[in-house]
């Protein structure tokens, strides 16, 4: 199946395109190689980004299933796309930390690399005009953006997918720090929708610490590029 034409984009986003699929209730997710950072100030195109950020979160959409946690994906048509089910997506995005970085380093002032005693779930409302501010679970309610239940699933689903995240990586020598999540309305329930990639996770080399993720492009720190070549070859055993 090839990416649909462009008369059927119903949203283009920084790293992905929405398509219409052929079924009402399906879209095509369409990975690009685009990189930006700091809400789009930084921009960049990452040779294969698209094929190997589309191909992992496939992967884990596919394992997240296996937990038996109800997922938007469906499978991978072509190396950059997924169809998905279509869901009405809550506004609200899921972080889960195992260690202190990015932006809760910042806000409290303490150095990343701290291990917290227990993973810390965060919420943030999804809002690029206002860049994405935290909010509580209470915050989230009363202005409308989920509901109580949702909350208590998407925290519970959360927690889920960063235990199978997290021995994952490990086995694979590879610390999972922090990562972002987005659920989506589905026919009554709350699923687990858009990516699982290295753009939304933080993942350090145990015992180097060396950065697998997208913070090597917002911090410069070399070739977002062969980074993410490198976790491919980690994942799935070969070369991209
Ligand atoms: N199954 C789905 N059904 C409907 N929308 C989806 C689905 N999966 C992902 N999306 C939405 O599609 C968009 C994907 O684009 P992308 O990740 O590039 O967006 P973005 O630039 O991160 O911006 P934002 O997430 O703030 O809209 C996101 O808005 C995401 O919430
Ligand atoms: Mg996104």
């Amino acid at each position: 199946m090839s990416t649909p034409p462009a008369e059927r984009l119903l949203y283009e986003g920084k790293a992905k395109q929405v398509y219409a699929a052929d079924a009402p209730d399906q879209v095509v997710i369409h990975y690009k190689d685009d990189a930006t950072a700091f809400n789009g100030v930084k921009k960049a195109s990452i040779a294969d980004k698209g094929v190997i950020n589309c191909r992992i979160s496939a992967f884990f959409m596919d394992k997240v299933a296996a937990l038996g946690i109800p997922t938007a994906f469906i499978r991978q048509t072509a190396p950059r796309d997924q169809l998905c089910h279509r869901v009405e997506i809550i506004p609200v995005e899921v972080v889960v930390r195992n260690v202190v970085a990015g932006s809760l380093a910042k806000r409290l002032g303490q150095p990343e690399g701290q291990r917290l005693a227990r993973p810390l779930v965060e919420h943030f409302y999804k809002s690029d005009a206002l860049n994405d501010p935290q909010i509580n679970e209470e915050g989230a309610v009363l202005m409308g953006y989920a509901h109580g239940w949702e909350l208590v699933a998407m925290r519970e689903y959360s927690l889920s997918v960063n235990d199978m995240l997290l021995a994952f990586w490990g086995d694979l020598g590879v610390d999972l720090v922090d990562f972002k999540l987005e659920f989506g309305r589905l026919g009554g329930r709350v699923v687990l929708a858009d990516e699982i990639t290295p753009d939304g996770s933080r993942l350090w080399e145990r015992g180097t610490g060396r950065k697998l993720d997208k913070d090597v492009f917002r911090r410069d720190l070399g070739d977002l590029s062969e980074t993410y070549r490198e976790l491919y070859r980690r994942v799935f055993g070969e070369s991209i």
